[in-house]
This record gives structure tokens, sequence and C-alpha cells, in this order.
């Protein structure tokens, strides 16, 4: 009897935070949304025990025997995220299965939504192929594969907000329960990404100094586990005693966890004014006390403020290039695009992609 080759499919989608940023790995909140765009990975079976990968993205194909993957060591490439993935798999103790994997991501990469946590969920599923985790399991295994084998210090918002997504909804995630609740986006607030098309070579790089700047600005209070519990009274009588740096970084996470539980109420209240306020007051933290963001971001929050109908617009993600995130009237959205692109590009003589977003589902089997 003939054998027809099944082929599924698994997605998994990118995220735009609309805020609280850097406050995920400091135990704080984030509220971000899943978007369309992500990694779409097809799953056939192959005879031979290997990996074989290919990706629409990047040419060539590759070919990895599945007993070597425990023991395998970081390429540098994009299919760190995939073996990585793969190695967690295997940790828990679950077989890796002869297969091959087509990717095709559809979020940019370096653009700041995300792409990296898209193509880790969506290994994550394609390698189970059904074989059960939990969400939060699941968020979890892709955020060890990034900080483990990657190398990448991240927290957690990336890889929950893929595996959690929702439709129309926000999701309001506390990093130290790793518990969320849905926030519904209300009515009246077109979100739109607007990418700068630069990424700046020193994002990793300086991720980890953040992540060790907010260590050291905790070590001045013993017995707090994370500058979530650190109060901005307590900051303030102690400021004498840090160094400016970790002192101002502390600063923006302490506000930046208030401004994410401010934006979470002004949106129950579909206060548009007062989201779009708290994201501008986010970008200038992020700007000034933060220095995640760099020329083109601050360019685009500077431009878009200055354009009718908008409510606010701050940097998403982790900074040095990437997208924008602003909230705009529904009405204004196409003069807003259409302003903001020209004049990015009359600076810059670059072309921003901007689209509108919507908040999408989380990653799942789509065929
Ligand atoms: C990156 C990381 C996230 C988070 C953001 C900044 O996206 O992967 O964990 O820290 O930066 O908010």
């Amino acid at each position: 009897m003939a054998r027809t080759s099944r082929i599924k499919q698994y997605h998994a989608p990118g995220r735009v935070n609309l805020i609280g940023e850097h406050t995920d790995y400091n135990a704080g909140f984030v509220m971000p949304i899943a978007i369309a765009m992500g990694c779409d990975i097809r799953v056939s079976a192959v005879k031979k025990p290997v990996l074989h990968l290919t990706s629409r993205q990047y040419p060539g194909e590759m070919i990895f025997p599945l007993e070597a993957i425990p023991a395998m060591k970081k390429t540098g490439a994009w299919v760190d995220y995939v073996l990585g993935v793969a190695k967690e798999i295997a940790a828990l103790g679950m077989e890796l299965q002869p297969m091959k994997l087509e990717i095709n991501a559809t979020v940019p990469t370096g653009s700041g939504l995300s792409s990296s946590a898209a193509l880790e969920v969506s290994s994550a599923l394609a390698l189970l192929d059904g074989r059960h985790l939990s969400k939060l399991e699941l968020a979890r295994l892709c955020q060890r594969a990034e900080r483990n084998f990657v190398g990448m210090p991240c927290g957690i918002m990336d890889q929950y907000a893929s595996v959690h997504g929702e439709e129309h909804k926000a999701i309001m995630l506390d990093c130290r329960s790793v518990t969320h609740q849905l926030v519904p986006i209300p009515d009246g607030a077109q979100i739109v990404v607007a990418n700068t098309m630069v990424k700046h070579e020193l994002g990793s790089s300086a991720y980890r100094e953040r992540v060790a700047q907010c260590q050291e600005a905790l070590s001045h209070f013993p017995g707090k586990e994370a500058l979530r519990d650190v109060t901005l009274g307590e900051l303030e009588r102690t400021a004498s005693k840090i160094a400016e740096i970790p002192l101002a970084r502390a600063r923006h996470v302490i506000l930046e966890d208030l401004r994410v539980e401010n934006f979470l109420a002004a949106a129950g209240k579909s206060d548009l004014e007062a989201m779009g306020r708290l994201m501008v007051e986010s970008h200038r933290s992020l700007q000034h006390d933060y220095e995640v963001s760099c020329e083109e971001l601050d360019f685009l929050v500077d431009t878009a403020l200055t354009i009718d109908g908008v409510f606010g617009s701050r940097m998403t993600g982790g900074g040095f290039g990437g997208c924008t995130v602003s909230l705009v009237a529904p009405e204004a959205a196409q003069r807003f695009e259409s302003e903001l692109a020209a004049r990015y590009e009359a600076r810059y003589a670059l072309k921003p992609a901007i689209f509108r977003c919507t908040a999408a589902a989380g990653a799942r089997r789509v065929a």
C-alpha cells in the first residue's frame, strides 16, 4: 500500500510589547500582545535518524544526526535557536524524532518583534510534534534554550507572549508569579508599529550589561529578591550609596513597573490619553535612564508625537534599533503612517516598514 507523507504545520507569533520594558528580568510587569507575523514550520518525516532543517530566509540545508544534538556546541547562526530547543527537549528525557523542518519566518529578524521567540516556540511545537507540555513549560523551555545555548540572558516576556497570545487582548504578565491576566484593548485605539530598519550591533552586549547593572543596584537592598521589591522611596533614600548608572537603571525599572499598573487601570477605563502619556513616559525613561534607545527610535517617537490623532508612542523590545509602537485614533492611522514614513525617509533615506497590528492568537498547530 502506498504511504502518503502527512505534512503538519506549526505557527508561533512574534510580539509587540505595549509597555513594561526591561522589567521582566527584574521580576516585574510587562504587557505584550502577540501579533500575526511569526514563524511557521512544516514538519515531515525522514527515514534517517536526523534533524533536517531548511529556512526560506537563509539558503542551504542542514542535517544534524539526532544522537549528536545533546552535546552540540553553538554555531553562532540561526539554527542555534532550533538546536537549543532540541537540546532542552532532550534534557527533559524526551526522545528527538527524525524529521525535516521547513522554516518560514514572517517576522523580520532584528526588528525587536521577537523573531527569536517565534522561532524557538514554533521549533518546540514542531519537535514535540503533538507530545504534551503545558503552555508555561513550553515558554520556559524556550527561554532556557535562549539563555543556556544561545547565551542571551533574556527574561520570559517574549516566549510567554508567543505561547499565550490571545486575539484582541493584551497580556498583563507578572514575571514573578509567571501568571497573566488578559487585557481587552479599548475600541478607538489602533496599534501601529514602525520599524526603523536598523539594528545597532551593541544590542546583545548592552542587554547583558543592563542585566548586570540592575543586579548591582539590587545589591544595595539586602533581603530583596528583585528590583520589583524596591520602592521609589527606598531607592531615593539609598541613592547616595549607588553609583549613578545603576541608580538610573533601577529608577527606570521601578517607575516602569508602576507605569504598567497605571496603563492597566487606564485600559480598563478606555482612557487612551492616559495610556498614550504612559507610553511616552516609558520611552523617555528608556531613552535617558535606561539608555537603550537610539537616534532613529527617538526620531520616530518625536515625529509621531507631532502628528494629529496620536495618543502616544514608544520604542518596543530590547532597543538599539527595531520598532516603535504607537497608539493612534483609527481615523488618523492612514495619515499617521504616510506622514511618519515620509519624514523618516527624508531624514534617514530609509523606508520604514509601518503596519497596523491587532492582538493575535498564540502558538498552535495550523495544519
Ligand atoms: C528582549 C528580551 C525580553 C525583554 C526585552 C526588554 O526582547 O528577550 O526578555 O527583556 O528585551 O523588555
